[in-house]
């Protein structure tokens, strides 16, 4: 796990060496077409984009990381990052209500990370969109509910979800029993109301799994029978 991390650092160490275009804080409305070609790094945050367009980085073949954090940004089309070598994006603190679709640079996505946005909630098809990353920030979504990602992110490595209260039912007790790297609140639960107040750390994996999840009464070992 440490050695994951370690390397992870290295990966964003190396990356920030690239070559980088910065275009931060420029009051830009639209990603600008004349971007160097070599640009493997570019800095977009602070800007006014609205959404970003299908095929809005396709001259830069070599791109592996985009910063777009802080833009407004309320959609990103399917084919936004095609013809990129895009690894890792990084667009938190926009209006994004769904997770971004990012199938057309399935080789080479790694990290997501798009804390404060707005997505309320995540359908198994959409965790299909992004099945190859190893990380994934979510922090800070006003999420409804949990999705089953380990079985949609087969590759999950590192999962954020502080700041968002969750359902402490059968569907999050494998969170606790995996080998994630797991970022959560201390005390994380919203139902049911017995969990209110206790911490993630103790909460026992067999305890999650007898819980039903809020509105339903199944529990997992009625649906394994
Ligand atoms: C960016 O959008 C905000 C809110 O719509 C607006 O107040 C601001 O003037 C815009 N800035 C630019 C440079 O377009
Ligand atoms: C790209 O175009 C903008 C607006 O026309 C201009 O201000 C900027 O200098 C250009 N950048 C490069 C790298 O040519
Ligand atoms: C994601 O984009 C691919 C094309 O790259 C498309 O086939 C797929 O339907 C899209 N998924 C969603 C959830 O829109």
């Amino acid at each position: 796990m440490l050695y994951a991390v370690l390397m992870s650092l290295l990966f964003e160490i190396s990356l920030s060496r690239g070559v980088t275009t910065d275009l931060s804080t420029r009051g830009l409305t639209e990603i600008p077409t004349n971007i160097s070609v070599t640009t493997q790094v570019i800095r977009l945050a602070d800007n006014n984009f609205t959404s970003i367009p299908d095929f809005a980085f396709e001259a830069l073949s070599d791109l592996l990381f985009i910063e777009i954090y802080n833009c407004r940004i309320t959609n990103v089309g399917n084919f936004a990052f095609s013809g990129t070598k895009l690894s890792s994006l990084y667009i938190g603190n926009n209006f994004l209500t769904s997770l971004p679709n990012l199938t057309a640079v399935a080789s080479t996505a790694k990290g997501l990370y798009m804390r404060n946005n707005l997505v309320a909630r995540i359908s198994q098809r959409d965790l299909f969109g992004i099945r190859m990353i190893s990380e994934l920030d979510l922090a800070a979504n006003p999420l409804l509910a949990l999705p089953d990602f380990l079985a949609g992110l087969p590759l999950l490595t590192t999962l954020t979800l502080e700041d968002i209260s969750f359902d402490c039912c059968w569907k999050a007790a494998s969170l606790q029993t995996s080998s994630l790297v797991l970022q959560v609140d201390d005390e994380p639960c919203k139902d049911p109301e017995e969990f209110r107040l206790v911490p993630w750390t103790v909460l026992m994996p067999n305890e999650l799994e007898e819980t039903a999840c809020s509105g339903f009464s199944q529990t997992m070992n009625k649906i394994i029978k």
